[in-house]
């Protein structure tokens, strides 16, 4: 598969949600619709922060009934790469950027009776989406979402108006934790689970979810990496003969891609595959930060996914 098409968008509103928390709406420079798009479906946001290219993927968080814009919340990390911090502090009304088409890795299954939703912070963002589309196909569900504080928040006073009985809330602030193993056992056959959020979340609502006997097929999670910092290193590409430097807060991706190798990606977090690629030599070692290579081809060395993860060591030599 190559990359996906670019599309060009103007920077049409910035709303600040909250301190740590803004919302952009993209549109067309003419105005006509954007591609159509479901609930849970992500884009890739293009940032051209001085010479260095950024892609990111965010969750769009708006009706996929309305495409006239999209929108994407954006929690800004102060330990990142330094996506969310261009966002923050460059990006304002009226710029012109350039974003993916929507793709959808964390799709609701409408055969479902009924879909448990669980959120925790800026993880809220697809569900937005897909409580919208549900509101319109009148599917069956229930959200819960759990968050740091009142303030910190998300669009909990537009959710309570929109999903009223539907909506749980949970406050750190008042000890108010998620009771996954009541919540995962009592809820009627054929509902199918999703879950977004903090990577320890996700990671205990599936062990949950695994010890009542879920059936995979029926558990859904957006569990993207938000590619790490870590040293510069160099890479070898066997196939196009050149070398490239992956900077501190650059990807091994990024890189390729700045030297001009056209290289296959989907979501730019590690949950995909489309970016795996075989490793021919490696003196080193691979930091692996995907949720796609199984233990065993991790420990085998052979294989690496350029979206998030490092190498630290003399030597390594991919097949691009
Ligand atoms: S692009 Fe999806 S795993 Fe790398």
């Amino acid at each position: 598969m190559s990359t996906p098409a670019a599309i060009d968008v103007v920077v049409s509103e910035v709303v600040e949600v909250n301190s740590l928390i803004k919302r952009f709406h993209f549109k067309r420079p003419d105005g006509a619709p954007l591609p159509a798009f479901s609930g849970g479906a992500h884009i890739i946001i293009e940032m051209q922060d001085g010479d260095q290219t950024r892609r990111v993927p965010y969750s769009l968080m708006s009706s996929p009934l309305d495409t006239s814009d999209y929108q994407c919340s954006i929690r800004r990390d102060d330990e990142g790469r330094g996506g969310s911090l261009y966002m923050h502090r460059e990006v304002v009304p009226g710029m012109q950027m350039t974003i993916s088409p929507p793709a959808n890795l964390f799709a609701l299954d409408l055969r479902a009776n009924k879909h448990l939703m669980i959120a925790g912070g800026i993880g809220i963002t697809p569900f937005l989406a897909q409580s919208s589309q549900l509101e319109r196909t009148g599917g069956q569900y229930e959200l819960h979402y759990g968050v740091r504080s009142r303030e910190l928040g998300a669009y909990i006073d537009e959710l309570q108006d929109r999903l009223q009985h539907r909506l749980h809330m949970y406050y750190d602030e008042h000890n108010e934790a998620m009771d996954f193993d009541t919540l995962l056992s009592t809820q009627p056959a054929g509902t199918h689970l999703y879950v977004c959020g903090p990577a320890p979340m996700i990671e205990k609502v599936l062990d949950t979810a695994r010890a009542a006997g879920w059936p995979e097929s029926h558990v859904h999670f957006e569990h993207f990496s938000k590619a790490p910092p870590g040293e510069a290193f160099s890479a070898e590409l066997s196939e196009s003969g050149i070398s490239v430097e992956v900077a501190r807060e650059q990807t091994l991706l990024e890189a390729m891609e700045a030297a001009g190798v056209d290289a296959p990606y989907l979501c730019r977090g590690g949950a995909c595959g489309q970016c795996e690629t075989d490793v021919v030599e490696c003196d080193g070692e691979i930091m692996h930060e995907d949720f796609w290579l199984e233990d065993d081809e991790r420990a085998s060395g052979k294989k690496i996914m350029p979206c998030v993860s490092r190498f630290r060591g003399k030597r390594l030599v991919i097949a691009r």
